[in-house]
């Protein structure tokens, strides 16, 4: 079963920096999930703080916090069907140079840290993460491709 979803895809410093912003949009657009959600902004290392709660102890945590907070970030909602898993298939996996060619991470990085792109891992998450990226809310509207995807 598969369930119309909303996840939380963020492009990364590195991303942003390299110019691959309108490359990682195009990919979930053609894909035929929905935008719904969309900011670019260089946000504080308090906010990542909170984005990366659950490695707050991990050993890589400081220097993620300081790294994403380097530069400008861009953050979007996409909506979909099992969207979140969608997304995470799309990204690859954690260590680029074992994500397969196809994915973000396979195709345009060799870094843990430098990693292109963020995916929600989960529902329960990704709620979290449009709550704390998007605390206004995000646009509520169909579009013709809808009938398409959603059939
Ligand atoms: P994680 O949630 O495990 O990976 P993902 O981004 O695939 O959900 O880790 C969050 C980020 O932390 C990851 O994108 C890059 C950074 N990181 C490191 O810098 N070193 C590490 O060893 C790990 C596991 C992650
Ligand atoms: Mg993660």
């Amino acid at each position: 079963m598969s369930n119309k979803e909303q996840t939380f895809i963020m492009v990364k410093p590195d991303g942003v920096q390299r110019g691959l912003i309108g490359e990682i949009i195009a990919r979930f657009e053609k894909r035929g999930l929905k935008l719904v959600g969309l900011k670019f902004v260089h946000a504080t290392p308090e906010h990542f703080e909170k984005h990366y709660h659950e490695h707050r102890e991990k050993s890589f945590f400081s220097g993620l916090i300081a790294y994403m907070a380097s530069g400008p970030v861009v953050g979007m909602v996409w909506e979909g069907l099992d969207a979140v898993k969608t997304g995470r298939a799309m990204l690859g996996i954690t260590n680029p140079l074992a994500s397969p060619p196809g994915t973000i991470r396979g195709d345009y990085t060799l870094s843990v840290r430098l990693s292109t792109c963020h995916a929600s891992d989960a529902v329960d998450s990704a709620q979290k993460e449009i709550a704390l990226w998007f605390p206004e809310g995000v646009a509520q509207y169909s579009n013709s491709m809808e009938s398409w995807i959603f059939e």
